[in-house]
Order: C-alpha cells, then structure tokens, then sequence
C-alpha cells in the first residue's frame, strides 16, 4: 500500500467508515443502525435506572419514550405505566425498540411508531409521563419541541430529560468535542431549566449525580 492513490482511497474509506458509525448513534438505520440501537440499551441502562428511581410514575398512567433507541426505556415503563408508547425518527431505533418489545406489542401494552419530537402523532393532553432519554441535544429545535411535547402532556403530567453530555459533567472535556462533531447542543443544569421554563413547564427539578456525571430534569405541565 504505497502509491499515494491508495493510500488517499484507504484513507477517505476510513473515514467515510467512521462518519457512517458516527451517524448510527444519531439517526440509527435499518441495517448497522439496529446494532447501534441495541448497544445503547446496555450502555445507557444504568443512567436510566438511576433517573427513573427519582421518578413517581402515577399508578395507571400513560406514558411516552420519546428518542425511543433500542426500546429498554419503553420495556421499563411498560412495567409501571398502563399503556405506553415510543416514537423515534430513525428506522434502525424502530425496528430494534419492535424486537425488544414484541411481547408487550402483542399484548397491546405497548405502540411503537417512526415519527419525530417537531411533529408528535398524538392528540393533546394524553400523557402523564414524557421521557426522554440521552435524546434532546440532538432535537432540531429544543424549545418548540419541548413545547410540542407539552402539547400531549396532560396538566400536572411531568416531562424528563437525562443526560450524561451536558455543560459542567464529569466527562464534558471527554464527551464534549465529539458531541460537538454530531452537531449536539451543550446545556449545562441552568440552561436546561431556563429551557424548560422558556418553554412552557412549571415546578422544574434537576437531580444530578456528579460522580458518575448524570443529570435528570423535570418539569411539568401548568394546571391552567
Ligand atoms: C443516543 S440515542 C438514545 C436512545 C435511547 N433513548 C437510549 O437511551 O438508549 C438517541 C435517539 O434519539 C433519536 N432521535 C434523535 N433526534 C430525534 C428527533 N428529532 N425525533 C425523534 N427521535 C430522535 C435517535 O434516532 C436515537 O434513536
């Protein structure tokens, strides 16, 4: 592999190869983008379950995962919401949240669907709960797609959002230029409840656990 063709053609294969793996993080597709998906169940299920501890799920809700990935998150509520539901913009996040939940599918339990946080396919105030895990910094437009999901929230229903990129976390220095490079938005714990307020919630909480470098926000939706 000496003559400078082949090396400037192994090169541009190299990184067209880790422009495409970059990529299945963000919008996973049908083909690699399944693998992807079914890898952030396992490395995001510790983050999770440490939010969702801080989380009272009213008995009988319905709940939506919103950025849905491989499906866990959508699993875990099933265990405690009534009827839960996901949508995620990315075919590969669909198809593998399907296989993780086939069961709870059939049984009626669960809907997944391909749709995206800037145009939900719901009626307005039909959740208790909206989730959404390692998710919102790639949202086109944070503020008007909180305010869609505010839409189907019903009053006093609370929105979640958990993150371990974000301004000020342990591994920001680490995580923050490749984030950067998928063209993610860098919030620290005050600029995600100014978001929050901005777009509409009340009674806003940050829990953040600095040793690991996690937060959790929530807010909900006003009464009147
Ligand atoms: C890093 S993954 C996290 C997946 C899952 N929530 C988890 O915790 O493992 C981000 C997910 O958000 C989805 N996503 C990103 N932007 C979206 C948008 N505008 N609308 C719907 N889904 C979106 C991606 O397709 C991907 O499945």
């Amino acid at each position: 592999m000496h003559s400078p063709y082949l090396l400037a053609l192994r090169y541009s294969a190299e990184l067209c190869l880790a422009a495409y793996l970059i990529r299945q993080v963000k919008k996973p597709d049908r083909f690699a983008g399944r693998l992807f998906a079914w890898l952030m169940n396992r490395s995001h299920a510790a983050l999770t379950d440490w939010a969702f501890a801080q989380l009272k799920i009213p008995g009988g809700a319905t709940a939506l995962d919103v950025g849905c990935g491989g499906g866990r998150t959508i699993h875990k509520l099933a265990e405690q919401a009534i009827q839960t539901y996901g949508i995620d913009y990315a075919p590969g996040s669909v198809a593998a949240s399907h296989a993780d939940n086939k069961r709870l599918i059939a049984e009626g339990r669960v809907h997944v669907e391909r749709a995206s946080v800037s145009r939900l396919p719901f009626t307005d105030n039909k959740f208790d709960l909206v989730t959404a895990i390692e998710t919102q910094y790639y949202w086109p437009h944070p503020q008007g797609n909180m305010r869609e999901i505010l839409r189907v929230l019903k009053p006093s229903g609370r929105l979640m959002v958990v993150t371990e990129s974000y301004k000020g976390a342990r591994h920001d220095a680490l995580l923050g230029p490749v984030m950067k490079q998928l063209g993610s938005s860098r919030l620290s714990g005050d600029d995600h409840r100014a978001l929050f307020l901005a777009a509409g919630y009340e009674g806003v909480e940050i829990a953040e656990n600095r040793r690991r470098g996690w937060i959790a926000v929530t807010g909900a939706k006003p009464t009147a």
